[in-house]
Parts: C-alpha cells; structure tokens; sequence
C-alpha cells in the first residue's frame, strides 16, 4: 500500500509516520510537507534513509505540485495533518489558517478524485464542537453534537469538514475523519501548552497562564491519536466521523504545576498572564463509537504520558533548544511581552 501523509514534519504527522512504518513495513510512504515554520525535518531525521519513506517538500494548497505527486506515486490511501495549527496565532492573522486549512483540503481531495484512491482521511479536532461549561462534568462532545466554533482555528477545521463530507456525498469519496482531544508527546512544538511550559521551566522563565489557568482539556498521548487513526483508515466506516479522546481531563494550572514538581522548579515561576480571546472552557470527547466499532481505547494513563514526554524533552534538547533559538523569538516577544 501506498500511503500520502500529509504535514509529516509536524507534531502528530510525524509521530504517525515513526508509528506507521514500524507497524507496516513493506508499505511505502510519503510526507508532503511545506516546512513552515511548525515543519521540522529532524522529526523526520530517523527515517530518512528508510527505503520505504520519502520526502516531498511541497504546500498542500499548489494544485500542481500535488497533482504531480499523485501521478509519481499513485497512492491508494491519504491521510491530511497539514494545517495551521495554533489558536492564538489564527486570532493573530486568521488568513493562512483558511487558504491551508480548506482550500488545502480541497487541493487534496481534487486530487483524490482525479487519481482514485481507497480512502481520504481528514484529521480533526475536538474544536469544532465548541465548548462545553465548566460546572456539567456529565457533558461530553459526541460525533452528534453539533459543530459551533470558536477561533478561526476551529472554524477553518470545521469549514474543512463540512468540505469533506460533501465530497463523500456529492462526488462518492471514500472519506473519514477523526476528530481528536488535545495531544501531548515528543515532538511537540514548543508554542502549545506543555513543551512550552516544559521549555521555560528548564530555562528558569516565567509559565505564562492564560486568565486563571481553569480552562480544560482531555489530553491524549499522542501515539493512542496514531494508532486510532491507522483503525480509522483500515477499519472504519467510510462517510463516517470518529471522535477520539479518552477521559483524561486535567486543568491547565495542574498541569503546570504537574510539570514544575517533575522538573523540580518552583510553582513561583507560574505568571498569570491576560486571557486568550474568546477562550474555550472545557473541552471532553465521548470516546464510545470508536470504542464500540473499532475497539480503540486509549492505552498510555496522562501520569505516564507526562513522565514519558518530559523524559523525550530532556534527552532532546538540541531538537527544540534550536526551534526556541530562531525565529520563534520574535513570535514569543510578539505573544507574550505585553500580556
Ligand atoms: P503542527 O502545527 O505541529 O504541524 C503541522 C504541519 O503541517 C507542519 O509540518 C507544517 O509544515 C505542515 N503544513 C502547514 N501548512 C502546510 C501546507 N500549506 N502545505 C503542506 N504542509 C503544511 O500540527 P499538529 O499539532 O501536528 O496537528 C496536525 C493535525 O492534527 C492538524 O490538522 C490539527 O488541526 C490536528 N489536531 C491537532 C491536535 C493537537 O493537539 N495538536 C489535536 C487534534 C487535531
Ligand atoms: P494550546 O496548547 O494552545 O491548545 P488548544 O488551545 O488548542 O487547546 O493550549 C492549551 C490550553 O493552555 C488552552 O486552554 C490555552 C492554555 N495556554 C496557557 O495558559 N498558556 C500558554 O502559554 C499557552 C500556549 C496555552
């Protein structure tokens, strides 16, 4: 099988490449890839010599270049992790989240249709239901519920998969989508909640936390987010959406101080800072379908998880020491000077 994986120099494309070809050697397959600035090519350093991989620096959203792609390789199934991915910087400047997020997504599926391929998987998030209010634990985000936005981020991921389903239903292609919980690993760039608090812990800096570090999220280690995603794309229903998040609600204040007393700093290094606009509450996935259907469960507990990320994040400090040494700078002067 030939596989299409797109945005692989990314957080959770690249682990599921590291993921796929251990679990399927034999097939072949191929990271497309923009490199911006989330795109990292030493996440990929491991495989680079791997005969059955290969890279393709290439935007998702230049019909040319994916149509020549398709043509080479002939691939039967696509799995789309390129995005733009951040929150805070789709309310910085919404525009680059829309041209990648859906017309990028349209760019792919074109290609799909022109070529054939078996499946077209759509990576999503949780985001696109919204929120849900901080005092109804008995509320969770189910495939049903209905989508309700909140940044441009989600909004562009829901406006790709409302795309999506009407490519299944207007043109019959082979589609599914996840739609997943935050996740948390190696190889996480180090603007998202953990790697950076991770970062400026181990740098004495202060852990800026947003309003008053109430706000939920269900945080899923991210190889449990890989391995659903390959049952989605052998076992799954085509047409249909799955949910994937496994109960593992936490604040972001617990987590921060989570990570200052497995690094040994000081909580006096936590900085509440000014609230990130329109700041969704909670967010919690009702894992059942993909449970029932596929028998997918999520396998690493958020204590371990945790363990096994800051663990990654002090054996690889060359890996994000030079991602925080560049251009990164001048975003986190931008985001975090004034707050
Ligand atoms: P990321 O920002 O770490 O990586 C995105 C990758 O996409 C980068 O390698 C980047 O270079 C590439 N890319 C961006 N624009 C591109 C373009 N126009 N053409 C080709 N490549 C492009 O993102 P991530 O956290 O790994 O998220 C991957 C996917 O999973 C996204 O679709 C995101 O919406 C979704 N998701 C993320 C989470 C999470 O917790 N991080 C949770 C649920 C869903
Ligand atoms: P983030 O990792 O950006 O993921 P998302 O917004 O997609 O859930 O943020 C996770 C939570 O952490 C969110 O409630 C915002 C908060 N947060 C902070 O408090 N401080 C920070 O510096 C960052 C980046 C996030």
């Amino acid at each position: 099988m030939t596989i299409i994986v797109t945005g692989g120099a990314g957080f959770i494309g690249g682990n599921f490449i590291h993921y796929y070809l251990k679990k399927h050697p034999g097939d072949r397959v191929i990271c497309l890839d923009k490199l911006t600035y989330a795109g990292n090519l030493s996440t990929l350093k491991p495989v680079m010599d791997n005969p059955d991989f290969r890279f393709v620096r290439a935007d998702i959203c230049d019909r040319e270049a994916v149509e020549k792609l398709f043509e080479e390789e002939k691939p039967d199934v696509v799995v789309n992790f390129a995005a733009e991915s951040h929150v805070d910087r789709s309310i910085e400047n919404p525009e680059i989240f829309l041209q990648t997020n859906i017309i990028g997504t349209e760019v792919l599926m074109d290609a799909c249709r022109k070529y054939g391929i078996t499946r077209y998987h759509q990576v999503s998030t949780d985001e696109v239901y919204g929120d849900l209010p901080l005092d109804r634990p008995d509320l969770f985000f189910t495939e049903k519920t209905p989508i309700h936005t909140s940044s441009p981020y989600s909004s562009s991921k829901a406006g790709a998969d409302l795309l999506v389903l009407a490519y299944h239903r207007t043109y019959g292609l082979p589609v599914t989508i996840s739609r997943c919980s935050n996740n948390y690993g190696p190889y996480h760039f180090p603007e998202k909640l953990i790697p950076l608090m991770i970062a400026n812990a181990l740098n004495d800096k202060p852990l800026p936390v947003y309003g008053e570090g109430v706000n939920v999220r269900d945080w899923l280690y991210v190889e449990d987010h890989c391995r659903a995603i390959d049952l989605i794309i052998r076992n799954g229903k085509v047409g249909e959406v799955y949910n994937v998040g496994g109960h593992n609600e936490m604040k972001n204040i617990d987590i921060v101080r989570l990570i200052c007393k497995e690094l040994g700093k000081p909580e006096s290094l936590i900085t509440y800072v000014t609230d990130r606009k329109g700041h969704d509450m909670r967010y919690a996935i009702d894992p059942t379908k993909i449970h029932n259907e596929l028998g997918w469960l999520p396998e690493t507990k958020f204590a371990d998880g945790i363990k096994k990320t800051i663990k990654w994040y002090l054996e690889n400090k060359e890996w994000w020491e030079e991602i925080i040494s560049g251009e990164y700078q001048n975003y986190y002067e931008k985001m975090y000077d004034k707050r």
